[in-house]
């Protein structure tokens, strides 16, 4: 039988409660990617934007590295960013509640942005439009930190992107529409849609069970 499939915020916004034990404890390598990225954010950020920013996971570890950072976090669900504010309403932090997808970050405006858990969920040209956003967002020497659920084979990617496809056909859902489906990509194809985007470099430095971090530079 067909998965059905439901809207992305919704998706979030029905398991606000059990979301931050699940990823926690339930997803291999994700509590130790959060340490780990935070180790590759610069100690001198100033200026942060964060991706997909839900409760504000990645930001826990990120604020024990640069405690003073003005943080730019974007999320399609409201009710992750209240969660998010609710813990850290004494940091620099402004919230927007949109897709990041099309949406005008500025220019070089960041010293780094970052993204957790959540480019998983769209396809090659969707991220390779964001990735140029992102980087034009960034200033000249500036990172994106990606961590994600990357695929382990160019097999396990193909068949994955095949069956959101007839899912989503099935269900007569159009182009664009944003419905929570795995869709990971492997890190070599990552890496990949990161040169294109205009980053000068980008490797692949950490990786657990399927929970992945790229650094992707900015020269
Ligand atoms: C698995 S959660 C990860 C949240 C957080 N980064 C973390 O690691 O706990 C994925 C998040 O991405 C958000 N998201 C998915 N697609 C999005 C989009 N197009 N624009 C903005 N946020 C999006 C979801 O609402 C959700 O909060």
């Amino acid at each position: 039988m067909l998965e059905k499939l439901e809207r992305m915020d919704a998706f979030f916004a029905a398991r606000l409660d059990e979301y931050e034990e699940h990823m926690l404890r339930n997803t291999e390598g994700v509590a130790e990617g959060y340490v780990e990225l935070a180790k590759y954010v610069p100690k001198k950020t100033q200026t942060l934007l964060d991706l997909g920013c839900g409760t504000g996971l990645e930001l826990e570890e990120i604020f024990k590295v640069c405690p003073r950072a003005h943080v730019t976090g974007i999320d399609l669900a409201q009710v992750m960013l209240d969660r998010l504010y609710a813990k850290h309403s004494d940091k620099r932090i402004h919230l927007i509640c949109a897709s990041y997808l099309g949406y005008d970050f500025g220019a070089e405006a960041y010293d780094a942005a970052v993204s957790f858990e959540t480019m998983h969920h769209l396809s090659h040209d969707e991220k390779r439009s964001l990735y140029r956003n992102i980087f034009h967002a960034l200033k000249r020497g500036g990172k994106y930190i990606e961590g994600d659920y990357m695929a382990k084979t160019q097999e396990e990617e193909d068949r994955l992107f095949a069956e959101n496809r007839r899912i989503r056909a099935s269900q007569n859902i159009a182009d664009g529409e944003l419905y929570h489906y795995d869709t990971p990509c492997t890190a070599e194809n990552q890496i990949k849609l990161f040169l294109q985007a205009g980053f000068a470099r980008a490797e692949k430095v950490w990786r657990k069970g399927a929970t992945t971090i790229i650094v992707a530079e900015k020269l």
